[in-house]
């Protein structure tokens, strides 16, 4: 195993942006485990599948091909479907999806497969506590719901997805309970974690107390 650098925290915390960066200063591989539950959220989507049918979702999840390219491209069954996976309707979805034990034991392995022997910067919710729970750094990123849902807000529209500020607030807020409260692989604060709340910083100031942990 390679070294990890395992960052977890609520939606919209600015994990992606912070993962990217201290991934290129360091030179190590970015993985962002929200784009493989989000993939198979679009799959259920394309395939017009039930949210309550759980056993054709975890057919999905176990048959799925998910490539995470180094540029940060998502590849499902080789098509690029990095903006796909980003929109409205996946991002209603996803979070109860993610909380199918079936499906998360499939992602874990898949996400455990694209770090083999790499240098990595991994994010999600459940990276310290059960992807890689022997991780060299744990980290846990917060910000206030106000803020993350005006960075998450501000984002989409940069991307053009169209959601209100109240839907996005609503939606950050409906994913924050899920994912605190799932049977397995729920976002949780441990000791090991260092916290940071970065309501108020800016992404240099997180990379600067993060390169200052990896350093002592
Ligand atoms: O980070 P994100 O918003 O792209 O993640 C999408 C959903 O996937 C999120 O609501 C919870 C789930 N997720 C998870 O359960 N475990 C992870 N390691 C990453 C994401």
């Amino acid at each position: 195993m390679g070294k990890v650098i395992a960052i977890d925290g609520p939606a919209g915390a600015g994990k992606g942006t912070l993962a990217k960066e201290l991934a290129k200063k360091l030179g190590y591989v970015n993985i962002d485990t929200g784009a493989t539950y989000r993939c198979v959220a679009l799959e259920v989507l394309r395939k017009g599948i039930s949210i309550d049918d759980t056993s054709k979702i975890i057919d999905i999840s176990s048959n799925i091909k998910i490539d995470l390219l180094e540029d940060g491209t998502v590849l499902l069954n080789g098509e690029d479907v990095t903006k796909d996976i980003r929109s409205k309707d996946v991002t209603n979805i996803v979070s109860p999806i993610s909380s199918i034990v079936k499906v998360r034991e499939n992602m874990v392995n898949i996400q455990r497969n694209i770090a083999l022997d790499k240098d990595v910067v991994m994010e999600g919710r459940d990276i310290t506590t059960v992807v890689f729970p022997n991780a060299q750094y744990k980290f846990y990123l917060d910000a206030s719901i106000d803020e993350r849902a005006r960075r998450r807000f501000e984002e989409n529209k940069e991307k053009g997805i169209n959601m209100t500020y109240e839907e996005v607030y609503n939606n950050i807020k409906d994913r924050d309970y899920n994912d605190m409260h799932k049977e397995v692989g729920a976002l949780t604060r441990t000791d090991e974690q260092v916290y940071i709340d970065c309501t108020n910083m800016t992404v240099e100031e997180e990379i600067e107390i993060i390169l200052k942990e990896i350093n002592k």
